[in-house]
């Protein structure tokens, strides 16, 4: 079974929105010609709704970064999926080891959030991912089963094959130490016994599992080469319009 890869650019807090439109701008410059890849960045909130009109001819989607479960209501500060459906979004990021760290998100909350995206009509990117002190433990595999199980709980078998799963070891993000492909492999193999366990083994082929973690234009390919790593979830490599592309380009030569 082949997977279209899914490259995204989490642009986190970062860029005003003239840079961010800039940038919206020269992404579809550089990776407009990829077709085989689905390509997709996310901008701070603020930022989405200029951006998803810029590229509103493009096959390149967007991604909040995080959303309200409720439609709407009495929630001071928060976004809905109402709104990022109707502004164009596609896709939401779930779950971020960053929300998690700093926010106080929880595995329900990223249920709860991934049966409202579905029920909006968004994807979710679900963020799972171990600690450094879990990996020294000899827990990555069961923290990273226990994150997916629980944030799949409300979803059809139908909906998490659609889901984007992206495995973001939390000693990997922003300290340019990325897991090797053979760590990631091994923990992207789980994740789809997984999948396969809770969905039946023909959604687990189909659902898009990403890695996440200091990707860069000189790793990606050594990555995307394992048999269970689809894409890439890249956090500060998506600032630049062209080491973004250099990695969206994975494929070529
Ligand atoms: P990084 O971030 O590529 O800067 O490590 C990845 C992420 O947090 O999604």
């Amino acid at each position: 079974m082949t997977r279209r890869p899914i490259i995204a650019g989490n642009w986190k807090l970062n860029l005003t929105v003239p840079e961010g439109l800039s940038l919206a701008s020269a992404v579809r410059d550089k990776c407009g010609r990829h077709r085989a890849v689905d390509v997709v960045i996310s901008p701070p909130t603020t930022h989405l709704w200029p951006i998803v009109q810029r590229l509103a001819d493009t096959s390149i989607a967007v991604a909040a970064q995080n959303c309200h479960a409720s439609p709407k209501g009495a929630f001071t500060g928060e976004t809905s999926l109402t709104t990022l459906a109707d502004m164009g979004c596609r896709y939401v990021i779930l779950g971020h080891s960053e929300r998690r760290l700093y926010f106080g998100e929880t595995d329900e909350g990223v249920a709860a959030k991934a049966r409202s995206a579905f029920d909006h009509g968004l994807i979710p990117i679900i963020c799972i991912g171990e600690s450094l002190a879990q990996r020294d433990a000899g827990q990555a595999l069961a923290v990273t089963r226990n994150q997916l199980t629980a944030a799949l709980a409300q979803l059809e078998a139908s909906e998490v094959a659609q889901a984007v799963i992206a495995y973001e070891p939390v000693w990997a993000i922003g300290t340019g130490r990325t897991a090797s492909p053979a760590q990631a492999q091994e923990v992207h193999a789980s994740i789809r016994a997984t999948l396969s366990q809770i969905s039946g083994a023909e959604v687990a082929q189909r659902v898009r599992i990403q890695y996440g973690g200091s990707v860069k234009p000189t790793n990606i390919r050594a990555l995307m080469a394992q048999p269970d790593i689809d894409g890439a979830l890249v956090g500060g490599a998506s600032l630049t319009a062209d080491t973004f592309a250099r990695i969206v380009a994975f494929g070529d030569q």
